[in-house]
């Protein structure tokens, strides 16, 4: 069982094909990260100020690398809070279920890329703060 905490949710390196042409960086099932992915989705041009986010997921396992550009992620496990901003593509921050997040601070022309562990499904998720507090209990 996964252990829904804010300390479960490490930042991992992610390998780094340097090239003189530039680098790349792959994420494998099975090897770099501990879930397959089933799905990918990304933000961008989002707008100054905004923020992102606003929810929980029941069963979802996500990556988050900031692809391109930086911002910041505010972790909530029910008891504590931890804000981890990403601004390097070779970092990846593992968000275990259960966890409420934010994402803000966003810089200009920043790209979100998320690798998920599910297709989308709207029943997975906690919108509502009083839910996912009350949920979490
Ligand atoms: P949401 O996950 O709430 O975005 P964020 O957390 O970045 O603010 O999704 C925004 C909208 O996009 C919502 O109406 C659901 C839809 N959506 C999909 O249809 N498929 C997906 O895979 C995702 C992530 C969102």
């Amino acid at each position: 069982m996964i252990i829904s905490s804010v300390y479960n949710c490490p930042v991992i390196e992610l390998p780094i094909n340097h090239r003189e042409k530039g680098n790349l960086t792959v994420v494998s099932n099975g090897k770099t990260i501990p879930f397959d992915i089933r799905r990918i989705y990304y933000l961008y041009d989002i707008p100054a100020g905004e923020s992102r986010g606003g929810h929980a997921h029941k069963e979802l396992m996500q990556l988050i690398v900031a692809a391109s550009g930086s911002f910041s992620v505010v972790l909530f496990d029910g008891r504590v809070r931890r804000t981890i901003t990403l601004n390097r593509p070779f970092y990846g921050l593992l968000v275990v279920p259960g966890i409420w997040r934010e994402l803000d601070d966003f810089s200009s022309g920043s790209i979100c890329l998320v690798l998920a562990s599910h297709k989308y499904d709207e029943k997975d998720y906690i919108r509502d703060y009083q839910e996912y507090l009350t949920w979490k209990k």
